[in-house]
């Protein structure tokens, strides 16, 4: 005689343990039981002959070892159909004497741990491209900030990774929404349902900022297609934004290699001394007018005041209107910067770039300039590795940015990252402590804090770099609004 049990198998261990218990209770053997789920063809209907009611679970008591409840946590978010099989045939097998899962080769424990690395890596990939979406609150509305996003997992996890949003997205209200299951979090509680979830239309115009941002860290002499497909496997493809930008970026990687070449670091020395020397020997220009940006600009050109003069390529100075309404302070300028002799022009200035220009604001009506005036690196091998400028380099180069900001009469500052807040205040605080509101300071402009955009190419988890994107533009927005 065949048993019969019907789950709804959607990742609850308790569910499976249960009915497993009674099983055991009454000796019934592992092969002659049939497991099924809502997803099989006659779901949780129409399937109930030969079923044997299980006794109550509470009285059966039950010792397995602690690695069989881990392992059994995840196996039964997979989406095999097998895996309730699977696991009462192993706890069986624990339970009449043998040490299954010390034995790694066991066909049983393989498969078993197969399927909880699959569901581990669904985690993962859950956790990396969920792409939330703002709601707009109602009109006149006020209340915490809301998000909707979707996402196809693989397997049953979404009650098993549910808690990490609810960690990492404590203050905002979000809903997350698959084809097998949804949760939510309003701030009190963390919600889960089983039932699938229709894919709703999310398209909006962060989508470009994502796009945005992938273009600018895409780096296409490291590309290893095998690579970033695994990382970011087609099937995610679909959702996430970005992706439609990767076939143009592949194809054109080689061209832009070839170009890369052509400007990068990768000759520094030749190439950095050419300049070295070129802009040494450059005919002295006509002086310009004492009390001038342009005087200033061709007296920065010859600074000494610290040492990182000695390995730069040259002085890179502030640019922009010369009475711009707003000026932008960075930290110091980069490999690009420093070849290019121009602020911002590297990947940070493309994502500074292009933010500005998503929130409405033109570029060229900025005063763009850098807390340092040269470049600080370490040589390593043929690359010139960025390095902080210390206290004293950010008090001595202050010289310089004094100078700009009296010529330049800016009515709002805005220090991208904790270098240029320290030149600005000489105060050493925390970036999120003074971040995103406006400051009035001591002269009567007023200050605005928002993080580096280097910074923001640099974090390393996708989750947390979508939120300190949309932090970014949210910043942008308010400078923008400020500026006007
Ligand atoms: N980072 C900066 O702070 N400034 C630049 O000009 C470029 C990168």
């Amino acid at each position: 005689m065949i048993y019969r049990y019907s789950l709804r198998g959607r990742g609850d261990l308790t569910e499976w343990r249960d009915a497993a218990r009674g099983f055991l209770a009454a000796g019934i053997l592992p092969n002659i039981i049939e497991w099924r789920t809502m997803d099989d063809a006659d779901g949780l209907f129409g399937f109930d002959d030969n079923r044997l009611p299980p006794p109550d679970p509470a009285h059966v008591p039950l010792s397995v070892p602690a690695s069989f409840v881990k392992l059994a946590g995840a196996v039964v978010c997979h989406s095999d159909p097998t895996r309730f099989a699977l696991l009462y045939r192993m706890l069986f097998r624990i339970l009449h004497g043998r040490h299954l899962m010390q034995v790694a080769t066991d066909p049983d424990v393989v498969a078993a741990q197969r399927m909880a690395k699959s569901v581990g890596r669904d985690y993962h990939k859950m956790t990396a491209f969920v792409r939330f979406k703002e709601l707009p609150l109602p009109e006149g509305a006020v209340g915490r900030r809301r998000f909707i996003s979707w996402f196809e997992p693989d397997h049953f996890i979404i009650a098993r990774v549910a808690p990490f949003f609810q960690r990492r997205f404590t203050d905002m209200d979000w809903l997350i929404l698959t084809p097998k299951g949804s949760a939510s979090w309003d701030g009190e509680t963390l919600r889960t349902t089983d039932d699938p979830a229709e894919k709703p239309d999310l398209r909006d115009e962060t989508d470009e900022l994502w796009r945005t941002y992938y273009s600018s860290i895409f780096n296409p002499a490291r590309l290893k297609v095998k690579m970033m497909t695994k990382e970011m496997p087609k099937k995610y493809w679909k959702n996430l934004p970005e992706a439609e930008l990767i076939p143009s970026l592949i194809a054109n990687a080689e061209a832009s290699v070839i170009e890369m070449g052509k400007k990068a670091a990768s000759e520094p020395l030749p190439f950095h001394h050419r300049i070295q020397e070129a802009a040494a020997n450059a005919p002295v220009p006509p002086r310009p007018a004492a009390g001038t940006l342009a005087a200033l600009k061709e007296e920065a050109r010859g600074c000494t005041r610290c040492d990182i003069y000695c390995r730069a390529t040259q002085t890179v100075f502030g640019e922009g209107p010369p009475d711009a309404k707003v000026m932008f302070v960075g930290e110091q300028p980069g490999d690009q910067e420093d070849l290019a002799g121009r602020p911002f022009v590297g990947p940070a200035g493309k994502l500074f770039s292009d933010t500005l220009a998503e929130v409405g604001i033109d570029r060229h009506s900025l005063f763009v300039t850098n807390a340092v005036k040269h470049f600080k690196y370490e040589p390593r091998g043929k690359r010139r590795i960025h390095q902080k400028p210390n206290m004293g380099e950010v008090r001595q180069c202050r010289w310089w940015l004094e100078q700009e900001i009296e010529l330049v009469k800016p009515k709002l500052i805005v220090a991208m990252g904790a270098t240029a807040l320290f030149s600005l205040t000489d105060m050493r605080q925390k970036l999120e402590d003074v971040r995103g509101e406006p400051i009035a300071m001591e002269d009567g402009r007023i200050m605005f804090v928002t993080a580096h955009p280097s910074y923001l190419l640099r974090i390393p988890d996708e989750g947390r770099k979508a939120e300190e994107l949309i932090r970014f533009r949210e910043d942008m927005n308010k400078i923008s609004r400020l500026a006007a």
